[in-house]
């Protein structure tokens, strides 16, 4: 690529939130610091944010080698949450908002990799957005210099699509001889510990008739939630699987 391309496709790169203003690190991680006041450069009172994702098996979804995408969800610090926190801005036309900030790549990728279990994708994202992206205070249009509309509905999308690329739960168990399988049954600990390995703190893991099926991961992070720097904390939420005898059944 020659110098002008490159700088080109960084100045295109960095366009896509250079309007968040830039946050000073003093503030330190949400949740450990000590500070009540939600601004731009601090996350509150949603300071812990959860990536979660789903083992999907009944109907299947996604590929055969890949979670998929559940959300990014504000937490309280304590496993409890805010919802819905602004009806104004609890968009239902997701696609067209991201066609339209010239994000088809991330639909494209969205498309495969965070979808609805009734197939219904568009009702899924709107429904993330609305009842979890909201309430992400360091994302609120105020936020923005020369803010354009919906622009941090794009960046929450891309954010949890940037994060779910870097937790890539499949990998992280087969590494660890954890393989769906219609036969064989695994421990909580062996789980949690190929999954910790991974992130750097516990997860909440979830199951369903004994059938490993959700995983949560969480960061505090200092900064706003879209170029601020995210720390891995342990889970905020007690695992709803038994201790022994799990499934992991195949897609
Ligand atoms: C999406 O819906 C909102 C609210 O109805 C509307 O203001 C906005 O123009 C729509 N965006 C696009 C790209 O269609
Ligand atoms: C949702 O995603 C699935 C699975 O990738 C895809 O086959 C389907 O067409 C999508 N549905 C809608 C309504 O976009």
């Amino acid at each position: 690529m020659n110098k002008a391309i490159a700088l080109a496709a960084m100045s295109l790169f960095a366009g896509a939130n250079a309007d968040l203003q830039t946050c000073s690190t003093t503030s330190g991680y949400s949740c450990a610091s000590s500070s009540t006041t939600p601004t731009c450069c601090f996350n509150y009172p949603g300071g812990a944010l959860l990536q979660t994702q789903f083992w999907d098996t009944s109907p299947s979804t996604g590929p055969s080698t890949s979670w998929t995408i559940h959300g990014l969800w504000p937490d309280n610090c304590d496993g409890t949450y805010e919802s819905s926190c602004d009806s104004t801005r609890a968009y239902t036309n997701i696609t067209d908002i991201l066609q339209s900030q010239g994000r088809d790549d991330l639909i494209d990728y969205m498309d495969e990799y965070w979808v609805d279990i009734d197939g219904d994708n568009e009702s899924f994202w709107a429904h993330e957005w609305g009842k979890h992206g909201t309430c992400i205070n360091t994302i609120d249009p105020d936020c923005y210099e020369g803010y354009t509309a919906q622009q941090e509905v794009g960046d929450f999308f891309e954010k949890v699509v940037d994060l779910f690329k870097g937790l890539d739960t499949y990998k992280a168990l087969a590494a660890a001889g954890i393989t769906p399988s219609t036969s064989k049954t695994y421990t909580l600990s062996a789980i949690q510990a190929a999954l910790t390995k991974m992130h750097g703190a516990s997860v909440y893991l979830g199951c369903s008739s004994g059938k490993l099926n959700q995983v949560w991961y969480f960061y505090n992070v200092q900064g706003n939630v879209i170029d601020g720097s995210y720390k891995a904390v342990k889970t905020l939420t007690n695992s709803g699987c038994p201790s022994t005898g799990i499934k992991y059944v195949p897609k």
